[in-house]
């Protein structure tokens, strides 16, 4: 399959998945064949990527990669805070140029996710005024998770507890058990057979793995029943599934890391902004208003305005939520500045985000990629060139998974 941007789709390609618009409403099925009109719905509904079948309008193919100045004087100015005298920084442009020749269409559909949000955010709050505390501690502003959401969760804090035990809790949601089982046995966890009991599953991956893989997506399903929010969602979920993937696939390189909990911790990382820009969307313009204008990243404007940042937030939520303190830990750093070397998984999720937000690898709403941490890289202890097979395997796994947590 091969993602398009809109602006050069063609008419004859066939679209390989469904297309939604950034609200969520379906608006074409996959399978169908575009002509002009519906390149024009796409367009006029604000979709800026779709994935169509390789070959198909024999334009897939074609689609000249950017030139070689488009791409420099954008990777200039998009690393712009960062200084290439770092030999770090300085490899991972080059990284991000091969990337961006390599991905026809994703510079432009960058382009545009910058111009479009920098251009819709209006600065009037509407006249909310928000209290996080508050809403943490209340139930009904924050609807609670569902039932079997605290039935996992207790399992995983059982030390009695079994495979057999989690598979008969997670059976009990058809979907759940459905959702599980596609992503157990989709190429990114890539076992030689299939598997296709829960009980099973359990037991190939660990309960507690088979456990905060099963609370992720319910958290992910959860806020999909929220009301749309002012950004394209499946391009917030295609970065936040990024950043979980780009964490367990680091994790591969380097010992004493916990694999399921970055990609966790990956996952959920900006759960704290879908909050914000659900229940306040006023505010939440403001702040992408002004970051735009000082040219700022998100995180360095929210406290003002919400009184705390989206990873601080997301990481009460993880609390309220009972997520373990080692999750809700990656969850609140992961826009730190680190003054001391962190720890490994937190400097793993960090960087990771960093780094898909560098590819352009889906949208989170920031405009900005902020300075690199050199004492996060160095935490990892990997070199540069580990990056390589890493950003690769990325690559082949992204849209399946994609596909599994989030459509
Ligand atoms: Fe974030
Ligand atoms: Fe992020």
């Amino acid at each position: 399959m091969n993602q398009v941007n809109v602006f050069t789709a063609k008419p004859g390609m066939v679209l390989a998945r469904h297309v939604k618009n950034k609200d969520g409403r379906h608006l074409m099925d996959a399978g169908t064949h575009l002509g002009e009109r519906e390149i024009r719905i796409l367009k006029m509904w604000g979709v800026l990527e779709i994935t169509v079948r390789p070959g198909s309008g024999e334009a897939a193919e074609e689609i000249p990669a950017p030139s070689d100045g488009k791409i420099n004087s954008f990777l200039a100015k998009w690393f712009s805070k960062n200084t290439l005298k770092d030999a770090v920084v300085k490899e991972i442009v080059l990284l991000a140029k091969d990337w961006y020749e390599t991905h026809p269409g994703s510079l432009e559909t960058l382009l545009g996710r910058i111009r479009a949000s920098r251009e819709s955010q209006k600065g009037d709050a509407g006249g909310e005024s928000p209290d996080l505390p508050g809403l943490l501690s209340d139930n009904v502003k924050l609807p609670a998770l569902p039932q079997i959401y605290s039935e996992i969760n207790a399992a995983t804090k059982d030390p009695k507890c079994s495979g057999k035990d989690i598979a008969d809790i997670v059976s009990k949601d058809t979907g759940l058990s459905a959702t599980l089982l596609k992503i157990i046995n989709s190429a990114y966890y890539g076992f030689p057979e299939k598997i296709d009991s829960l009980a099973y599953a359990a037991m190939a991956l660990g309960t507690r793995q088979i456990c905060s893989l099963a609370m992720g997506i319910t958290v992910i399903n959860y806020f999909k029943g929220m009301p749309g929010a002012a950004l394209d969602m499946e391009a917030f979920w295609r970065h936040s599934v990024g950043c979980g993937i780009m964490a367990r696939n680091l994790a591969t390189h380097v010992r004493g890391v916990n694999s399921e909990r970055v990609f966790i911790g990956g996952l959920l990382h900006d759960m704290g902004r879908l909050v914000f820009l659900n229940h306040f969307p006023g505010v939440s313009g403001t702040v992408m208003a002004q970051a735009g204008k000082l040219n700022l990243s998100l995180h360095r404007i929210e406290p003002r305005y919400f009184g705390m940042g989206h990873a601080e937030f997301g990481s009460r939520l993880a609390q309220v939520w009972n997520f373990s303190p080692e999750i809700s830990a990656l969850i609140r750093d992961h826009h730190l500045e680190f003054e001391t070397p962190p720890d490994k998984e937190v400097a793993m999720v960090y960087f990771s985000n960093w780094l898909v937000s560098a590819l352009g690898i889906g949208f989170s709403g920031n405009t900005v990629l902020p300075k690199l941490n050199r004492r996060a890289w160095e935490a990892m202890e990997i070199s540069p060139s580990a990056l390589v097979p890493v950003i690769r395997q990325v690559d082949r796994q992204i849209t399946e998974a994609v596909r599994f947590f989030y459509e």
